[in-house]
């Protein structure tokens, strides 16, 4: 079961975002998703209260750099994909779940602030990597893309992160308002009155486009015969 966890040490780079679309759109292929809420705003916990029940999908509300391990183990078994929402920081939680991940995803918009939030995550990668000898797997996902954000800005930032060897997904995520919608509605893409939002068929293709290319880089039946990174890096911690 991979753990796939969201991080940019910079606030509001589209994280809870992406991880609640990610989650979503798994949960609605039929996955068992537990998302794990790091985040210390809590929308995801927040959404999950306004929505009730999401098949397939449990918020775990209360996690700590001690607890985090236990979930993950506790729930191992009833889960085909852990997400794990981190704050927009570079402290030891996230430290701790980057640590227990099997893909870190670094949401970027097109600005340069994003990119340097994106360089701490990738600075805390290459650390793990030399130190502890974690090579975790990561890649950046372009978000908040819309058709006015020139193409210069992401090709620099592109740039950017191909020359330091960064993979970046192909998909990127567009600005939406049925992104947004979900925060204040509560439920899915799935569930949102497409007569109300702008443009739902749109969003439904982004979100399935990106947890297709989520779920090429990480099928479940591969990585659990590989077994899971929970029991090298319980080692290593003890
Ligand atoms: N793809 C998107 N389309 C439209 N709005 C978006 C999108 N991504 C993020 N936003 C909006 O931008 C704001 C910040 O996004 P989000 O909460 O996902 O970022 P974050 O990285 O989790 O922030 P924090 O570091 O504070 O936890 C929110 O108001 C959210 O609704
Ligand atoms: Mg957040």
């Amino acid at each position: 079961m991979p753990v796939i966890s969201f991080a940019n040490a910079k606030g509001g780079a589209g994280k809870t975002t992406a991880a609640l679309l990610l989650a979503t759109e798994l949960a609605h292929q039929g996955f068992r998703i537990t998302i794990i809420d790091a985040d210390p705003q809590k929308w995801i916990s927040q959404w999950c209260e306004i929505s009730g029940p999401v098949p397939n999908l449990s918020v775990i509300s209360e996690v700590t750099t001690a607890s985090l391990p236990c979930h993950l183990r506790e729930m191992a078994s009833s889960t085909d994909y852990f997400i794990i929402d981190l704050a927009g920081a570079r402290d030891a939680l996230v430290t701790t779940a980057i640590g227990l991940s099997n893909h870190v995803i670094i949401p970027v918009q097109g600005s340069a602030m994003d990119a340097k939030g994106a360089a701490q995550i990738l600075d805390l990668l290459a650390q793990m990597k030399d130190k502890a000898k974690l090579d975790i797997p990561h890649s950046v996902v372009l978000t908040r893309v819309t058709s006015m954000v020139t193409t210069r800005a992401m090709l620099a930032i592109k740039g950017l992160l191909a020359a330091k060897g960064v993979n970046v997904l192909e998909t990127s995520i567009g600005e939406r308002v049925a992104f947004k919608e979900l925060f204040e509605t509560g439920g899915t893409l799935h569930t949102l009155d497409a007569t109300k939002v702008s443009n739902v068929d749109k969003a439904k293709d982004n979100a399935r486009s990106f947890a297709q290319e989520v779920m090429r880089m990480m099928p479940v039946r591969v990585v659990r015969s590989m077994g899971s990174k929970l029991f090298p890096f319980r080692r290593n911690a003890a």
